[in-house]
């Protein structure tokens, strides 16, 4: 154990970056007569050499008896639990990952304690989100279905990704086309329950299109037979993870038919996208076209880039048009009790802040305290105005996100307005 947590010390220093600023599950295995079966030594030593240690402990009496020839489990108790332990493992990982208590490259250490309390074997998952609201089902598996799924998981939707092997759609609220363009009548056949479904088609036109229909989302159209809306295909799928940086949203043009276009509009915004309506779906051609443009800017130094459409007055944000002040949510923990308590509030309140208007300015642990300052996480939110702050604060929404976090932290929260 203490090996494998001085090599990831040894690789959050490293360059290129490799597993820096990713939570990291770790399963370790003793043996001998004097192992105990108590997880406090364990947790003890783990939480000296800077891990967070999960108190679960499978035992293996006779580890000879255990395994057949070819290492297999023989016992079904046995498998079940060191299952039980390896999805506790791979839930703690997930949840750390949203607590983002790890700012560059020092997270490891960050967290010495146990934080997590329960009968042996007793650890249960985190369920889904409450907030769940859209069912996605995304047929393709790649880097934009990665990428769209991550940020929409966070904002409490719940994405189901189809490979080549197709599936079932029949439970999807709307479906995203996410393969290359040579492959969609061939994936989406693959795929039952589609009919009639709304679909967002991402694709563009890199591997070809077939000409008996006028654009790539044409040909969705007429597999899906639903309503149908082409977006996200000019956003660079490796940009979406920086997306909540950024001071000011980034646009999403789309086409939709007229059932398609909540939707689209929805799954942009909650994405952290502004959507732009370019028209309906005899618009998607000039988007899959507009590829060239986009990439021609990228290759004339522009990069990979985020871009922006906005009326003249609303270039910024949406509240400076009327004159009124921004808000600051700024949040300082004083203490932290109970990170996994934190995890869930996080895992709660951060899409009710994207939802609420915030947009994410800073948060994590502050490079340096002076004064009364603590070296606790600290969390900078900007909204449009004081009433969409305290509109988000007393929202029932973050009402659930506090109860979750019950006495996990103390807090000290201000919402100032920016100085004119
Ligand atoms: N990447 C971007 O930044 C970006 C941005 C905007 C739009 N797009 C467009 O979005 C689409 C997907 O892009 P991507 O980057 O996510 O591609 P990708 O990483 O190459 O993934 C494509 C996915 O489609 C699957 N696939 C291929 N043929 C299939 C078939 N016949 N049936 C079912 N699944 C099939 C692949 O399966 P395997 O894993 O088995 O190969 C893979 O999971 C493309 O049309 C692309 O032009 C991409």
């Amino acid at each position: 154990m203490k090996n494998a947590i001085d090599w990831l010390q040894l690789l959050a220093n490293n360059d290129p970056l490799f597993l820096t600023d990713k939570p990291v599950g770790l399963i370790s295995v003793a043996g001998g007569s004097k192992v105990s079966r108590r997880s406090t030594p364990w947790s003890s030593q783990c939480g000296r050499y800077g891990g967070l240690a999960l108190p679960l402990v499978a035992p293996i009496s006779h580890a000879r008896r255990a395994f057949d020839h070819d290492g297999r489990l023989r016992e079904p108790e046995l498998q079940r639990q060191l299952g039980a332990v390896a999805q506790a493992v791979a839930a703690a990982a997930e949840r750390l990952r949203d607590l983002e208590l790890f700012p560059n490259r020092a997270w490891l250490g960050s967290l010495g304690c146990e934080c997590m309390r329960g009968p042996r074997m007793g650890y249960t998952s985190p369920v889904a989100s409450k907030e769940a609201r859209v069912r996605i089902t995304v047929v393709g598996r790649g880097n934009v279905e990665g990428a769209l799924a991550r940020l929409w998981e966070r904002a409490g939707h719940t994405v189901t990704a189809l490979g080549r092997d197709g599936g079932d759609a029949s439970d999807a609220d709307t479906v995203l086309v996410a393969v290359p363009s040579d492959a969609i009548a061939n994936a989406l056949n693959k795929v039952r329950g589609l009919n009639g479904k709304v679909a967002i088609d991402a694709t563009n036109p890199f591997a070809g299109r077939n000409e008996n229909y006028e654009s790539l989302a044409h040909e969705v159209k007429a597999v899906v037979g639903g309503a149908v809306a082409k977006a996200f295909n000019l956003q660079h799928s490796a940009l979406y993870d920086r997306i909540d940086e950024e001071p000011v949203r980034a646009s999403n043009l789309f086409a939709a038919e007229d059932g398609a276009r909540r939707m689209a509009e929805h799954l942009s915004r909650d994405a952290g996208f502004d959507p732009i309506f370019v028209g309906g779906l005899e618009h998607a051609r000039a988007l899959e076209d507009a590829v060239g443009l986009f990439g021609a800017i990228r290759r004339a130094g522009g990069g990979p880039h985020f871009h922006r459409f906005a009326k003249p007055g609303n270039f910024h944000s949406h509240d400076h048009r009327q004159g009124t002040p921004r808000a600051y949510w700024i949040n300082t923990f004083r203490s932290v009790a109970d990170p996994l308590k934190l995890a869930e509030y996080v895992k709660l309140a951060g899409p009710v802040m994207l939802r609420s208007g915030g947009r994410f300015l800073a948060r994590g642990r502050p490079t340096r305290v002076y004064e009364a300052g603590v070296m606790e996480r600290t969390v900078v939110i900007e909204f449009d105005s004081a009433e969409q702050a305290i509109a988000a604060y007393e929202s029932p929404d973050y009402r659930e996100a506090l109860r979750a976090l019950g006495a996990g932290a103390e807090r000290d929260i201000r919402i100032i307005e920016a100085a004119s």
